[in-house]
Parts: structure tokens; C-alpha cells; sequence
């Protein structure tokens, strides 16, 4: 599919933005906006797959992001990855095939953003990838599987840094898809930043600014197996021990957090304290006054580079290298000794640079890039 060939003439461009999962709200949002500001030259609609349904993890982000409410919600829930994937298809097909898009655009790398990607791809509609080309070399990551396979079948390829784009060209991807426009969480956190301060989440949490440190962890890989997260939880305690550590639990790390007697002991001490999962704004504000940030998320790695807090990122590998490179990530493993040793490294660590194009300005320069297909100015 030639992204040029499917773009109208004299009417506005006709899209499907696809959202599915927590961290997809917050990139939607701000290119959602964007488009709004050209209403005359889009026609957008909001999907949301139903991936996420929790309102703690959904409903929350439409409330604080000013995301319109999606017009379209496919309601699938929670399944194993081929039946998610599967229901995500199948009940997308319809959709596309009933408002025939002239493009469909997905970010990040959850199910719902590849199982979109391929319905689209079938069906002759073009496809925009927001956040392509990170690559952590590590296939065992279902996200990584649906990065390198949506990246595959996409038309035009947005990408947060150089190196993203240099992994796509490696790739065979053609150079004139790619554009690097820079980091649109970015642009969100840049947007909600003053509101978010204003929330004042460390004084409502009963801690005070910088004397804390923040944790959050729900990849497979660290919370599925209890010997792993055993570990992970004789680092916690190490830390603990020298200061308080605040931890919201997904949902799918509630039943290891239970069943974990470190975790325990450490709540009945008073040096770790569980929530529920927070809203955005309250999780920024605890993120910017913390005094590290333990985490295996993706997207936290990035906003803790903008906000020059330390990040000790609780994995082996990271597909944001900027993060470690200009930001203040440090990717240590789950080994407690290790863990221990980067949290030494992050007191005393100074704040870095702001990796290049995260400005806020991320989605505008997305945009500007739809509204110079090639048909529309010819
Ligand atoms: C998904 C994404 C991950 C992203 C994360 C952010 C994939 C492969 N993974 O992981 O990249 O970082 O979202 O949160 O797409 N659950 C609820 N309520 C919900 C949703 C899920 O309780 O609203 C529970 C269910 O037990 C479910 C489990 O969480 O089985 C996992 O949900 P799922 O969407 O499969 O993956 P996440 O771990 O959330």
C-alpha cells in the first residue's frame, strides 16, 4: 500500500486512531488534539480495542488527558495473546471495513496496536506507526514481536530518536516512510506538567518531596515467576531500608504482591506501601518529587529523563537507549546486588540532557506530516 495513493482529494483524510492499553492514551492524546486543530483537513475517529477496561486503567486517562471519548469501543478484554489478538481482529475488521479509513494510525507496541495494524494492512488501508523502530533484541518481550511486525506492514513510520530510525533502515524499510518527529508522551507530560504539580501527590501520599523512592513493575518476565520477583523484592527491601517505597500494582502483579511474604514483611513494616494504579496526573507529580524511580516500563524511562529524576530501570535490556544515553536511566537487571549498586549511582547522579525533538512538539510535526501527503498538495 502506497500511503500517497490512499490519500484524498478535496475532502478531509479520513482516520481511525487506535487505543488500547494505558500507555497508548497518552500518545494518542496530544496528535488527537492536533488533528482537531485541523478539522477541516481530518475526519478522526477514537477506537478504543477494550484491552484495557478497568477504569483505574482506562476510563481515568480520557478524564485527565482531554481525550474525546472514543467513538468506537470493541470491548475484548483480557485473554491470552493469540485469543486478545484475535478478538482485537476480528472485531476491528468490521469497523474498517464499514468506515473504510484512508488511514489507520496505532502507537506503542501492545496487542491491540499490531492486531490493528494487520487488519488494516488487509483491508488495502494505509497504516501509521507512532513510536516505531525502538527495538530491545529481546523476542521473549511480546512487545517486541509487535513492534518488528507492525514496523513490517506500516506506511509511514514515526520514530522518537535517530536510532529508531537508523534500526528501520537496517531493516530494509524504505528511508522515505521514516520520519523522526520526536517523543509524543513527551509532548503529554510537557502539557499536563504544571497541573500535575499542582496536585501536590507527595503531600497526599504522606511523604515529602525527595524522600522516597517510586516503584512499578508489570512485565511477565519479572512478575509472572515468584522466584524472580523474590529477588526483585530482596532489592526492594534493600532500598527500603534506607527509604520509603511507594508502589501502585497493576493488575497483573496483584496476585505475586499477595502471595510474596518479602512484600509483606516490608508493608508490615511501614517501608512499602501498595495502591491501586493511579491516574496520570497524581502518578507525574510522584514521579517528578521522587527520589528514584524503580520501574520495567517503557514509557516511565522517558519521562524520567525529561523530569531529571533517576531511573533504575529493572530489566536487561531497554529499546529506548536515549534514556540511558542522554537521561538519566540506568538499566541494572533484577540482580538485588545490582539494583543495589545502581541505587548508590543514582543519589548522587546529576541531571542530563533532553534527548533531541522531546519538546512537546512531537505530534504537531506527525500532523504536518499527514497534511503534506503527497496527493494533498498536488
Ligand atoms: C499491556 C501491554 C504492555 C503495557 C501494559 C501497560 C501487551 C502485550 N502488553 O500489558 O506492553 O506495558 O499493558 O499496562 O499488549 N487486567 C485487568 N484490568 C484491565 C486490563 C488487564 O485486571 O483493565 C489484568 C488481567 O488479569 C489481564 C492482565 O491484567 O489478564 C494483563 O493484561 P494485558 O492487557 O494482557 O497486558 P498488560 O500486562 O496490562
Amino acid at each position: 500500500m502506497r500511503v500517497d495513493s490512499a490519500a484524498p482529494r478535496g475532502r478531509p483524510l479520513r482516520m481511525l486512531s487506535i487505543v488500547g492499553a494505558r500507555p497508548n492514551f497518552m500518545k494518542v492524546a496530544p496528535i488527537a488534539r492536533e488533528l482537531q486543530r485541523h478539522a477541516g483537513a481530518f475526519d478522526n475517529t477514537i477506537v478504543h480495542t477494550g484491552q484495557h477496561y478497568d477504569s483505574k486503567l482506562s476510563d481515568v486517562f480520557f478524564d485527565e488527558l482531554d481525550i474525546p471519548r472514543p467513538d468506537v469501543n470493541l470491548n475484548v478484554g483480557s485473554g491470552s495473546h493469540a485469543q486478545q489478538t484475535a478478538a482485537v481482529m476480528s472485531a476491528f475488521e468490521p469497523i474498517v471495513l464499514e468506515r473504510a479509513p484512508d488511514l489507520v494510525l496505532v502507537v506503542g507496541d501492545v496487542n491491540s496496536t499490531l492486531a490493528c495494524a494487520l487488519v488494516a494492512t488487509k483491508c488495502r488501508v494505509a497504516v501509521a506507526h507512532v513510536e516505531a523502530g525502538l527495538r530491545s533484541r529481546d523476542r521473549a518481550m511480546p512487545e517486541e514481536i509487535n513492534r518488528v511486525l507492525t514496523d513490517q506492514i506500516s506506511d509511514l513510520l514515526f520514530t522518537t530518536e535517530r536510532s529508531a530510525s537508523e534500526n528501520l533502515r537496517a531493516e530494509g524499510i524504505d528511508a522515505e516512510k521514516i520520519f523522526f518527529v520526536g517523543n509524543v508522551m513527551i509532548d503529554t507530560l510537557l502539557y499536563h506538567r504544571d497541573r500535575a504539580r499542582e496536585m501536590q501527590s507527595a503531600q497526599r501520599f504522606g511523604v515529602c518531596p525527595g524522600e522516597y523512592a517510586l516503584l512499578t513493575l508489570h512485565r511477565p518476565s519479572n512478575v509472572d515467576d515468584p522466584a524472580v520477583f523474590a529477588r526483585l523484592m530482596e532489592a526492594i527491601g534493600r532500598i527500603a531500608s534506607d527509604t520509603v517505597v511507594l508502589f501502585p500494582v497493576h493488575p497483573r502483579t496483584r496476585g505475586t504482591v499477595e502471595r510474596s511474604s518479602t512484600a509483606a514483611r516490608l508493608v508490615e513494616a511501614g517501608r512499602l506501601r501498595l495502591f491501586e494504579p493511579l491516574g496520570y496526573l497524581e502518578f507525574l507529580g510522584l514521579m517528578e518529587s521522587a527520589r528514584v524511580v524503580l520501574t520495567d516500563s517503557g514509557g516511565i524511562q522517558e519521562e524520567t529523563t525529561i523530569l531529571g529524576v533517576p531511573c533504575l530501570t529493572l530489566r536487561t535490556t531497554t529499546e529506548r537507549p536515549a534514556t540511558v544515553t542522554f537521561g538519566t536511566n540506568q538499566v541494572v537487571g533484577t540482580d538485588p546486588g545490582a539494583i543495589a549498586d545502581g541505587y548508590r549511582r543514582a543519589l548522587t547522579s546529576t541531571a542530563r540532557a533532553v534527548p533531541e525533538l522531546w519538546d512537546g512538539g512531537a505530534a504537531k510535526r506527525v500532523v504536518d506530516v499527514l497534511l503534506n501527503l503527497p496527493t494533498r498538495t498536488a
